[in-house]
């Protein structure tokens, strides 16, 4: 049996990507930090989809021994699809981070897709499809949202690179980069204070996840999703980043998020 295999399919877009895969017919083997969750999502997902193949496993992809004992069960398959879901979007001045919240940022956006991304090219079937979702805070140095731009940076730096070390081999890799995403309640917040340029530019999870997986089928490497996003991308490198940094400083010194 063949798989896909998605993490923070307990999430708003990991949701979205589940639903979608079934629709596509596919067997999905799903993981989150919590247990209950994903029991909650599989049975969920068996009334509209009765007759999918539903596999989970609870696994913190911030710790390295969880990893280990989720691999431990997910080695049983092959998988041709990995769709790394998962990511801490904390935003606060870097001070007032501690250690223990800095780690787990750093490894849930960065670590974690990484270490899913050797296992499973490690497990793959014929044909292997990744998709990393990182974000278009990746491209910018962001003042207040410090970590979290620099790891998902890192992130879509790391697919790029893969992505062309792997050319031919039968694994494709694609990452996808949204703005906002209607999804939780803070982040809501966040685009309801955006006005305009919320409305226009913020996606559905739904939208993104079939842009995803569009933009995966044709074998793009890398996806801005929205055309204002990538209208907002192609400008901002017209502004010199000293300035851009000190614009982000203002827009992001006002908001805080932390929902992990
Ligand atoms: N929302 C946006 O506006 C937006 C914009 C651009 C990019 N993104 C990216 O899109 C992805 C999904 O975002 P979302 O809005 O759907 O977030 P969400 O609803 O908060 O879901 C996050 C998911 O990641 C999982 N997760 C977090 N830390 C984890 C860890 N250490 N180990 C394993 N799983 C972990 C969560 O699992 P639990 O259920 O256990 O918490 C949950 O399933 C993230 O990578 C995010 O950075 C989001």
């Amino acid at each position: 049996m063949v798989y896909t295999l998605i993490t923070g399919a307990t999430g708003y877009l990991g949701k979205a990507f589940v639903e979608l895969c079934l629709r596509r017919g596919e067997n999905v083997y799903i993981t989150g930090r919590s247990e209950d969750k994903l029991r909650k999502l599989r049975a969920q997902m068996l009334q509209a989809y009765p007759a999918a193949d539903i596999v989970y496993f609870a696994c913190d992809l911030a710790d390295e021994r969880s990893r280990e004992a989720m691999f431990a069960d997910a080695g049983r398959y092959k998988f041709s699809a990995l769709i790394n879901v998962a990511g801490a979007d904390i935003q606060k001045p870097f001070c007032r981070y501690n250690q223990q919240k800095l780690i787990f940022q750093m490894r849930a956006n960065f670590e974690g897709a990484v270490s899913m991304c050797a296992f499973c090219i490690s497990h793959a079937a014929e044909h292997l499809k990744i998709i990393n979702i990182s974000s278009i805070c990746g491209q910018y140095d962001m003042p207040y949202f410090a970590i979290y731009s620099a790891a998902k940076g890192a992130l879509t730096s790391f697919s790029l690179a893969l992505a062309e070390e792997l050319r031919g081999s039968g694994v494709d890799v694609c990452v996808v980069l949204p703005g906002a995403i209607h999804t939780r309640p803070d982040v809501e917040e966040y685009i309801r204070t955006q006005g305009l340029w919320g409305k226009i530019a913020a996606k559905t999870p739904r939208f993104v996840a079939l842009k995803a997986l569009e933009a995966s089928e044709r074998g793009k490497r890398m996806a801005i999703i929205g055309a204002a996003n990538r209208a907002l991308y192609y400008l901002s490198k017209l502004v010199p980043a000293r300035l851009m940094r000190k614009m982000i400083a203002i827009k992001w010194s006002r908001t805080q998020k932390d929902a992990f």
